[in-house]
């Protein structure tokens, strides 16, 4: 009996497994396809899917932008009239219609009033450290980031505005709980279906006090 509980288990394991490949496999070819610049894209269109907070014509300041996927999807949703900035500190490939920057967040200044000349409707923040692979460095590093990123948001985003954020698992404790509270409201949390299970990043919903 134990032996064909241990079967049917080893027998899940695989399929769970191959299914999570599959998955993996399909957003990456699907981005292909439709000539996106990322398999993050679709993390965008999913957790747009959830919140519904785009809408035309809003202004889109992305951080951690390259290669440019988010700001791509960003563009496709607020239309003609809407205006996408994208930073990171590498460089990214021009797209129609978007602005990209190359700078280091912690150098971000008076670009992004000079480029919306008022404070934006969304703000994204897909942005992930160099990892060391020494994961005290590496957790204090991400939690860095989002700080960052929501002291941005205090900064540029309009209130009743839109963020959202990449955390990760067990990241959102302490200090950081409390910034995001005196920051934003209703704050939710989603792991879209085009994020690897075995990742460990989670996105935050919220909207600007
Ligand atoms: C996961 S990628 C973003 C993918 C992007 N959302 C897309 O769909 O194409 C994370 C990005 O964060 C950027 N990043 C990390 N730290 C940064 C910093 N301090 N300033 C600017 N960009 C940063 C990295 O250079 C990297 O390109």
């Amino acid at each position: 009996m134990a032996n064909i509980k241990l079967k049917r288990k080893q027998k899940k394991d695989k399929s769970n497994k191959w299914l999570e490949r599959h998955l993996n496999d399909y957003f990456f070819i699907q981005a292909k396809k439709k000539g996106l610049r990322s398999r993050s894209s679709f993390k965008l269109m999913q957790i747009n899917q959830k919140f519904n907070f785009f809408f035309k014509g809003a202004s889109v300041l992305d951080l951690g932008a390259a290669p440019g996927g988010w700001s791509q999807i960003s563009k496709k949703l607020v239309g003609r009239k809407g205006k996408v900035l994208g930073i990171d500190k590498i460089s990214i490939e021009p797209i129609n219609d978007i602005k990209f920057l190359k700078i280091d967040i912690n150098d971000l200044d008076s670009q992004v009033t000079e480029f919306f000349n008022q404070k934006v409707d969304i703000l994204l923040s897909d942005m992930a450290p160099n990892t060391s692979g020494h994961k005290l460095t590496d957790h204090l590093k991400i939690i860095e980031l989002v700080e960052t990123a929501i002291n941005c948001s205090n900064k540029f985003l309009k209130s009743d505005g839109f963020f959202v954020c990449k955390i990760f698992q067990g990241g959102a404790q302490g200090k950081l709980l409390e910034l995001m509270k005196t920051s934003l409201k209703k704050i939710k949390y989603i792991k879209p279906l085009a994020s690897r299970k075995e990742s460990s990043e989670v996105y935050l919903f919220g909207i600007k006090k």
